[in-house]
């Protein structure tokens, strides 16, 4: 069975030269109309990276060339990471670690497109989260498989705005505002028929709040 999977691999594509000395292929999967990089990793268990790093020299950097027919290699013998996970909104690499119960470096050694910072995960890219380092290594050249971002992507964590907005842990405001401190008429009549000034200081304090 799998001498005809790699006979299949091979004979649709001649020019894998490049990687086909690289391991045995143990799966492969027959593009379909339709099919995008990530959707046909989402769909068999192979990363981004893998998908794309096996067949460098096959598929764009893009992936803007499949030919629906034609059979690609999905893992190698021993370099085959089919324990993924699809990145959803919100997730932050912490969170996909701590959740699969793998390690920061081994995530990132296991999906080297991922930065630093973890800013350039993107909704529906799926990454390896084997607990050891299992994936094909980079071909070099400091070209890294899988980084190419998707243009219809929406990153995974919108990019930072107005620290604390509505966050409850954020400390209170500066307790004064102008229209409390200083001695000129405030603008708003007075609602109540006497002067309470606790009262009073709860009143403003609540639509500048819900300004916030
Ligand atoms: C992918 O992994 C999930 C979770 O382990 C499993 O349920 C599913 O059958 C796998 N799909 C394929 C195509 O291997
Ligand atoms: C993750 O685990 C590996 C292997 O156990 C270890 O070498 C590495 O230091 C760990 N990294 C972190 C951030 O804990």
């Amino acid at each position: 069975m799998f001498s005809h999977t790699l006979t299949a691999v091979f004979v649709a594509l001649p020019f894998l030269a490049q990687s086909a000395f690289a391991g045995d292929c143990t799966r492969s999967y027959t593009i379909k109309e339709g099919d995008i990089c990530d959707s046909i990793s989402a769909a068999n268990n192979v990363s981004t990276y893998q998908l794309s790093a096996i067949n460098v020299g096959v598929i764009d950097s893009t992936c803007s060339n499949l030919m629906p027919g034609n059979t690609i290699c999905l893992g190698y013998a021993g370099e085959d990471c089919s324990t993924t996970y699809t990145v959803v909104a919100d997730d932050s690499c912490e969170m996909i670690a701590d959740n699969h119960r793998v390690n920061t470096t081994i995530l990132h050694l296991n999906n080297p497109q991922i930065d630093q910072d973890c800013s350039n995960v993107y909704i529906g890219e799926v990454l390896c989260v084997g607990d050891k380092v299992q994936v094909p290594p980079a071909p070099g050249n400091n070209f890294v498989p899988g980084a190419v971002i998707p243009t219809t992507a929406a990153p995974a964590k919108p990019k930072p705005t107005a620290p604390g907005a509505g966050a409850p842990a954020v400390p209170a405001p500066a307790p004064t505002t102008s229209a409390k401190v200083l001695p000129t008429p405030a603008p708003a009549p007075p609602k109540g028929d006497h002067h309470d000034d606790g009262d009073d200081v709860d009143d403003e304090d609540l639509p500048f709040c819900d300004e916030l």
